[in-house]
């Protein structure tokens, strides 16, 4: 059965994002179009600046709105997210989808525990006891493969190393199962034995759950291990998308070709 055999979970049409500023209007993206069905991955590459970020932050409704003007559609699961409300987007955010974040430190509260923000997410979407919530995020942090759980579940995220921090914002995303999820670069802070063993979890969850997954990396590795699919993106477009045996075998945009150039490992010989 081919991709187009079935109902998009996600899927996004013209969507354009500009951001007015002092030097005028960045056009970060502009036009893009793509699908994902439940139980697939679409790995996103392209250069730095190319709109990967804001592409994604967009479906989540995390844009800045008075200074972005956007067209488009988004729609999930058949809802239009580009019209929904904030208090209806914040009922979908770290629930029906989520996003692991490109800064891991930037998106943790210093003051809270790691415990307290991955039991809270779920705390908020299940009205579970705080005692649960506890539970769950231990339970998580297992899963991320946080060495002794039940007392690093109380610590701060300074007491966290960079690679920990990461993990635990990746426990934080997965905490209520998300059906769509939204990883930006997840991995690349983190050492090669700890980057497989947060592939394999992502593999798992989605085999278990048929979650629909956004990889954005800069790293055609991680695409030729994760993706079904890849989308390239040059300029806030999609100038190349296909399956993964397509994108990486036989490269159409000279930013691809270049990619793969650079990748001694994967060049003439992509084991897709
Ligand atoms: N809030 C904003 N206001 C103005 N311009 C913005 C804003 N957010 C992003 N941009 C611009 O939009 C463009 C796309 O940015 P984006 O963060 O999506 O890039 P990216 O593809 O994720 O890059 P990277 O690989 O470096 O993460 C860039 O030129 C960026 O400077
Ligand atoms: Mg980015």
């Amino acid at each position: 059965m081919t991709s187009t055999d079935q109902q998009p979970f996600l899927s996004i049409r013209d969507l354009k994002v500009h951001f007015s500023t002092e030097d005028g209007i960045v056009k970060a993206v502009d036009g893009l179009s793509f699908d994902l069905i439940k139980g697939k991955t679409l790995g996103i590459v392209g250069e730095s600046g190319s709109g990967k970020s804001v592409t994604n932050l967009t479906i989540l409704g995390l844009h800045d709105r008075d200074r972005t003007a956007i067209e488009g559609e988004i729609l999930l699961d058949g809802k239009e997210l580009l019209t929904a409300t904030e208090k209806e987007l914040e009922r979908l955010r770290g629930n029906k989808m989520s996003m692991i974040f490109q800064d891991a430190l930037a998106s943790l509260s210093p003051y809270h525990t790691i415990g307290t923000q991955i039991g809270e997410t779920y705390r908020k979407h299940t009205g579970c006891s705080k005692s649960q919530a506890r539970k769950r995020a231990i339970e998580m942090l297992r899963r991320v493969g946080i060495p002794q759980p039940d007392m690093r579940v109380d610590d701060y995220p300074h007491q966290f190393s960079g690679g920990m921090r990461q993990r635990a914002m990746i426990a934080m995303a997965l905490v209520c199962d998300p059906e769509l999820l939204i990883a930006d670069e997840p991995t690349t802070a983190l050492d090669v034995t700890v980057q497989a063993q947060i592939m394999d979890l992502l593999k798992d969850l989605q085999q278990e759950f048929g979650t629909a997954i956004i990889f954005i990396t800069h790293d055609l590795g991680v695409i030729a291990d994760i993706a079904d699919d890849v989308l390239v993106m040059y300029g806030g477009r999609c100038v190349e998308r296909g399956t993964k045996k397509e994108v990486l075998g036989d490269p159409q945009h000279p930013y691809t070709v270049g990619l793969l150039n650079s990748m001694p490992s994967l060049n003439g010989s992509v084991d897709v």
